[in-house]
């Protein structure tokens, strides 16, 4: 469990926190005792997610950061850790579709998928390990990856190898840090009706061939990715290390 002791409160950073599985983890994280700063392209976003957080008796700190700039990663990193007095866990959630025919994607579009999905996720990773490891003190990363990178679907080259990447680095970074007592885990979601994925399941006959394939017969909702990140950070999972767990409706089973 990220803690330094009973004066301070632990600390979270979301990244993409401005709708979907991120706002509802961000939301989620402030119930749970943590202040929690929240991250994305802009602070205009992020003002309805910043009041729940507050609501909830929370603090909250809004921090632009743009995970294509090494630049803007450190610098947000930074403010985020200065704002909250020290980090403590992080939540890789910001990340892209990329839907393309392996036949038609080009480079900038597999380089902007693998920037924005994998290298933004690790160099995150590595602000925090650098900040923990400096103070001498514990904590946890959970990154949100994607059934898309355990198992194979068509026109998703880019969007499924950045999310497998995801899934491997977890289990690297979570025997390198171990000796430092930083837990690193990683969600797998299935297909998830938050806003921004809402228009494209709203076509019946795709949303029809899509549920068809699932166990459960229905898609996932935010709090339900929220609550198993909640649960990797917290101290139920103190012994889960370099996990990559399944949240999919059965998906995966099969
Ligand atoms: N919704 C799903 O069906 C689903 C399924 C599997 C995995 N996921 C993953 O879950 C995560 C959240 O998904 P969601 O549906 O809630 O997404 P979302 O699109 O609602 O949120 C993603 C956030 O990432 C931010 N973002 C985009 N580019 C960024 C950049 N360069 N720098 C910083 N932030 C950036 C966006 O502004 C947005 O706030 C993503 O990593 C996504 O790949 C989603």
């Amino acid at each position: 469990m990220p803690t330094t002791g009973s004066e301070r409160r632990r600390t979270a950073l979301v990244t993409g926190a401005s709708y979907g599985i991120g706002a509802a983890t961000a939301i989620g994280l402030a119930e749970d005792g943590f202040d929690v700063a929240v991250t994305d392209l802009d602070t205009a976003a992020l003002a309805d997610t910043v009041a729940a957080i507050e609501a909830k008796g929370a603090r909250a700190a809004a921090v632009a950061l743009d995970l294509r700039v090494q630049g803007s990663v450190e610098a947000g990193f930074a403010a985020a850790a200065e704002a909250l007095g020290g980090i403590d866990a992080l939540v890789n959630n910001a990340g892209i579709p990329m839907t393309r025919a392996a036949t038609e994607i080009t480079r900038t579009e597999w380089d902007t998928s693998l920037t924005v999905n994998l290298a933004g996720t690790f160099f995150m990773c590595q602000q925090l390990g650098r900040h923990l490891i400096a103070a001498g003190r514990p904590g946890a990363i959970v990154s949100v990856a994607s059934t898309h990178g355990l198992v194979g679907f068509p026109n998703t080259i880019a969007y499924g190898v950045a999310k497998a990447g995801i899934a491997h680095m977890t289990r690297i970074l979570a025997i390198e840090w171990a000796p430092h007592a930083i837990r690193v885990n990683a969600i797998a979601p299935g297909t998830t009706e938050t806003e921004t994925r809402a228009p494209s399941l709203a076509v019946p006959e795709r949303r029809a061939l899509m549920l068809n394939r699932i166990p459960l017969r229905r898609f996932g909702d935010a709090a339900e990715m929220a609550a198993a990140v909640r649960y990797l950070l917290g101290p139920q999972a103190s012994y889960i290390t370099g996990q990559v767990l399944a949240l999919d409706g059965g998906l995966t089973a099969y």
